[in-house]
């Protein structure tokens, strides 16, 4: 795409006249936005650039290590990598409202970038993966929160810093997708699905233990895996396993089973504001639940949400 190409060389060119020599700062999600705007950044001014990832031990399976092997790996960025699943795992046990869990890893989440953003000591600018999207829509204000959204973009205030760089503020969506790839980026990072900030948590109803987010992990990618096997994951636009808080009788050789019931969804949307369950060919709900079932413990019963939004959400929570 050469307009968009030519987008992100006159782009990086003005990042570095702007930044020069300037200490930079970035809060990675490994989404698309977050991830775009850090390569960009790392493009103009390398080293100088420092990306800060904080793991809450609430990601799919493998995608902590996924993001920090394309990052340190493939564009050799400064990258931390915060392990900090006990710190979120401690807040969070016994919890189960979900505004609550929200509010606790939206707090959490500030407060361990904060921790590591001190340890650099005095940036100059802040990178922030703002979209055009994001920038109409703030101006809005809806009159009721449905759910209290945590993304990586609400930390100006607790890091000392001068200036924040937004270097997606022009683009749609399919833009900063279109620049991701054009900057090198592998395509399992452009494409990737909306994730929520606060993770495997609001997929998680009632309390969260590891053993359950282990669980919903490897049911999760065994979902993702046949999906994508049909060739079918483009066909949807956000597709995840929920494990609900909900127990059955089941049957497993000789033996009565009593086991978690888990919840695949899956959707089609144009902007996520509303959004139809998606009509899975039967033979490939067929073999995931096969597969869950066979392969991950504690799931002895697979049910597929076929509620749309409104009335639903797509999380559950
Ligand atoms: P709902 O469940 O409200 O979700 O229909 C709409 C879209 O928003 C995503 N989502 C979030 N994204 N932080 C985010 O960055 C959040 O806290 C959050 N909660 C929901 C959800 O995955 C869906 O794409």
């Amino acid at each position: 795409d050469w307009k968009m190409d030519e987008f992100a060389k006159q782009s990086i060119e003005k990042l570095r006249e702007k930044i020069g020599d300037k200490k930079v700062l970035c809060a990675l999600s490994g989404g698309v936005d977050s991830s775009v705007a850090a390569v960009m950044i790392h493009k103009a001014v390398g080293k100088n650039l420092t990306c800060i990832f904080v793991d809450h031990g609430l990601l799919r399976k493998n995608e902590g290590d996924e993001v920090e092997k394309t990052f340190k790996e493939k564009f050799d960025m400064n990258l931390i990598r915060v392990n900090a699943q006990d710190r979120f795992l401690g807040k969070l046990k016994g919890v189960s409202d979900p505004e609550t869990k929200r509010k606790i890893i939206g707090e959490e989440f500030i407060r361990v970038f904060e921790q590591e953003a001190k340890k650099i000591g005095k940036v100059d600018y802040l990178v922030q993966g703002t979209i055009y999207p994001d920038v109409i829509e703030s101006g809005t204000g809806d009159a009721a929160v449905i759910k209290s959204h945590h993304n990586v973009g609400g930390l100006p205030d607790y890091v000392d810093f001068k200036e924040i760089v937004e270097p997606l503020r022009d683009l749609f969506k399919d833009e900063v997708r279109k620049v991701g790839l054009e900057l090198g980026i592998p395509e399992f990072l452009v494409w990737r699905q909306p994730f929520p900030g606060p993770g495997l948590a609001i997929r998680i109803i009632g309390d969260i233990t590891e053993e359950k987010i282990k669980t919903l992990q490897d049911a999760d990618f065994i979902f993702r895996d046949e999906l994508a096997k049909a060739g079918y994951d483009k066909n949807v636009h956000q597709y995840f396993a929920v494990l609900t808080n909900m127990r059955s009788v089941g049957v497993m050789g000789d033996g009565r089973t009593y086991d978690y019931t888990l919840a695949l969804r899956a959707v089609t949307t144009n902007d996520f504001m509303t959004a139809d369950w998606a009509k899975i060919p039967y033979d490939i709900l067929e073999s995931a639940s096969n597969r869950i079932i066979n392969e991950v413990k504690n799931i002895n019963r697979i049910v597929y949400d076929i509620t749309s939004k409104p009335p639903a959400t797509i999380e559950w929570e």
